[in-house]
């Protein structure tokens, strides 16, 4: 409510007294060293404070790597800007701060820098020949091999084996990145728009080297993430250049800025391999890749990751590489891997399907698993099969007709696609809450978590309410502080049940300390907290509903003014017995133009299957946030990158294609509904699935209307005539 009223305050925003304005240069080349770098003329300009260049900038040991390191929020572990090598073109080269943001900006235009270049790697392709796997995947073997797939395909009597590729992509959230930084004494207080405060916290106080407890970081509102707003070189050099001045600096990427310093989704080249008997039993699945990486990041894609648990291939290879290039390092962005993978999986998937005559939706009800493929684990949940038949009875699948180019309306050609949504089920162990509950009935529930515009306040607030049984108007959860109980991240979609399970570990422990202060004189005189549930502003027995006190009378009773908790929730280890995914078909349908090429999806239905649903209102806005994206995915978004000077040339939001409303038709969606057994709550996340299957969706979609397999994203219309 805030945001649509226009009262949330950014990043970008907040008031500081004294503020000075900081703007980057960003360097020309992809791969060498400054040879000179000349700021005389910059630091003459009007209102110029301050230009930091790696000759005058502290020295700061390069910032912990997220995935790697514990403590770590960056994307990247390049040391910044501490020496004349550049890395990346776009790299910064120099921070000019000054009195106002246009006096900054137009002194960054006076650093003259000159570069000794290098030979750079920047295309995939010629350097395809030094791909190598990386060490891990998210922790994991980056290659799975299960009985024997290359021969399992070559006596398959259907087959299919082709390659997709997918394009660079950038987050293009709506809110740049900013940061307000500003220091008291040796402490440093960071206005961020982060999806991770405490990592942040971590990291800065590393690169800094101070304690953790020195370093305070607010993030209360993120306009749009989609997994980059983490750590980057602007938080590092703002205030860096921030001590150097003692001044509080904001740093306010540029739109382009945005696409220089902080990386996207890699492309990938992903071969996929399917052999199945007259039957439809899968004989074997391939899915075999590249991705583009850099060698100081750490997202290689996990595009192999939806087939280890999806179909039941007895005979598996996945597989995959790395090609290093010199470029930002690429991040994780909405479902990655499980996007991208999904692309070429489904879209093969597909391909066999026609190959053997056979409706899609039942090749995949063979398919369909009893155990996990390749770790041999149970599933904790999994409806995808009863997802897929309540999808298809809503959208009409029977209608289809399997026939390419059979359908028409006026110049239009009309198709339906279908393809799976997967993404895992991820919960960071070890977020802790705190409640405290006030005389007069209100909770303040906090956690240093994130609400990117999902729905957490809300959702988390109803929780609680539900939990301490409270009206939902009397529960304020507060978050983005790192000062407030260790939280998670928002990432993976994690958040919502991790911070149920600290959420529900501390609402316990309050019970408790309520039931204690309630003591001998209160009808629950001696029960437990399993005993007991919230209602009604109090507590009542479960078994003997009218031994009920109201929270009010026991604080009043014991003379309390409040009761206040904090607690960590349990590790989840019994959930790694599981194989724990969510899951979810995706119905398209696209009218593809016979006279231009143009695709027009006209139609969607999601129908998931994803635990608990908390919230049908942010769940629906979820899944149908993901699916949009996915619809950029499948047919527009697209960063090109110039391999001669390693240069991003769509350079801004301004230059690359999102969906707009007129891109967008009604989107449907459903949910099974059916509650986890092995979750808290039942519930599983739901911020990245939705994207998941689009692009197959619609790539299957436009071939059932022209009879075109397009294997190469977007499907622009060039590729249709
Ligand atoms: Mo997500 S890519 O984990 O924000």
């Amino acid at each position: 409510m805030l945001k649509v009223r226009g009262r949330a305050r950014f990043a970008a925003e907040v008031p500081l007294h004294d503020l000075s304005y900081a703007a980057f240069v960003h360097g020309t080349i992809a791969r060498g060293r400054i040879d000179t770098i000349d700021t005389a003329q910059a630091e003459a300009a009007p209102g110029v404070l301050l230009v930091m260049t790696y000759k005058n900038a502290p020295r700061m040991p390069a910032p912990p790597m997220m995935m790697e390191d514990a403590k770590g929020a960056s994307a990247s572990k390049l040391p910044v800007m501490q020496d004349a090598t550049i890395r990346w073109n776009g790299e910064p080269v120099a921070v000019v701060v000054a009195q106002t943001q246009e006096e900054a900006d137009a002194a960054a235009g006076l650093v003259h820098v000159t570069y000794l270049q290098e030979p750079a790697a920047t295309s995939l392709d010629l350097q395809r020949q030094k791909a190598h796997p990386p060490k891990t995947i998210l922790g994991e073997s980056p290659r799975i091999e299960i009985g024997r797939a290359e021969r399992a395909l070559a006596r398959a009597v259907h087959a299919v084996d082709e390659t997709y590729r997918t394009p660079r992509h950038n987050h293009a959230a709506i809110e740049l990145h900013a940061a307000t930084v500003s220091w008291q004494d040796d402490t440093l207080t960071v206005h961020d728009a982060t999806q991770m405060v405490n990592l942040t916290r971590s990291s800065l106080a590393a690169v800094f080297r101070i304690p953790e407890a020195k370093v305070h970081v607010l993030s209360p509102f993120v306009g749009g993430g989609f997994g980059n707003k983490g750590l980057w070189s602007h938080q590092i050099l703002a205030a860096a250049a921030s001590r150097m001045l003692g001044r509080p600096v904001r740093i306010v990427l540029s739109r382009e800025g945005v696409f220089r310093i902080t990386g996207g989704r890699t492309l990938t080249e992903q071969r996929v391999a399917l052999g199945a008997t007259e039957d439809g039993t899968l004989e074997g699945l391939i899915h075999t890749g590249i991705a583009g990486m850099t060698t100081h990041n750490n997202c290689p894609e996990q595009f192999t990751f939806p087939a280890r648990h999806l179909y039941a291939a007895k005979n598996l290879l996945l597989a995959q590489e790395v090609v290093d290039l010199d470029m930002v390092a690429n991040t994780f962005m909405r479902a990655p891997g499980e996007s991208v993978g999904t692309f070429a999986l489904e879209s093969a998937v597909d391909e066999l399907a026609v190959a053997m005559n056979l409706d899609p939706v039942e090749l995949r009800r063979r398919f369909e698993p009893r155990k996990d493929p390749t770790s041999g684990r149970a599933f904790s949940s999994r409806n995808l099969v009863e997802a897929y038949r309540r999808g298809a009875e809503r959208f009409g699948w029977g209608r289809r007709n399997p026939v390419p180019r059979s359908q028409h309306q006026g110049e239009w050609l009309v198709g339906y696609g279908v393809a799976t949504a997967t993404y895992p089920y991820y919960r960071v162990p070890g977020g802790a809450a705190s409640i405290r509950l006030t005389q007069d009935g209100r909770a303040i529930v906090r956690m240093a978590s994130h609400e990117m515009g999902m729905g957490t306040a809300t959702v988390q607030s109803q929780h609680a309410a539900e939990r301490l049984g409270l009206p939902v108007e009397a529960v304020t959860f507060e978050y983005g502080d790192s000062d407030f109980p260790s939280g998670t991240l928002a990432g993976g979609s994690s958040q919502t049940v991790s911070i149920i399970a600290a959420v529900t570990a501390a609402a316990e422990m309050l019970t408790g300390e309520l039931l204690k202060l309630a003591g001998n004189d209160s009808p629950l005189a001696g029960l437990k907290p399993a005993e007991v549930e919230g209602w009604n502003q109090g507590i009542r027995q479960r078994d003997k509903p009218e031994n009920f006190e109201s929270h009010g009378s026991i604080l009043r009773r014991a003379q309390r003014e409040d009761g206040s908790v904090e607690a960590a929730a349990p590790m989840p280890l019994k959930a790694q017995k599981y194989s724990m995914h969510s899951y979810g078909a995706q119905f398209c349908e696209a009218w593809v133009s016979k006279q231009t090429g143009e695709v027009r999806v006209k139609r969607w239905l999601g129908s998931f299957d994803t635990g608990r649903i908390i919230n049908p209102r942010t769940a629906a806005s979820q899944f149908r946030g993901g699916i949009i994206m996915g619809l950029g995915l499948a047919l527009m978004e697209e960063t090109l990158f110039d391999e001669r000077t390693g240069r991003i040339m769509s350079r801004s939001l301004a230059d690359y294609h999102v969906p707009v409303h007129l891109d967008v038709p009604e989107i449907d969606v459903l949910w099974t509904d059916v509650p986890d057994p092995h979750s808290p709550m039942g519930v599983h996340g739901i911020g990245e699935i939705g994207i998941t299957g689009v692009g197959a969706a619609v790539a299957n979609a436009v071939y059932n209307a022209t009879g075109k397999r397009i294997r190469d994203l977007p499907i622009t219309l060039d590729k249709l005539l």
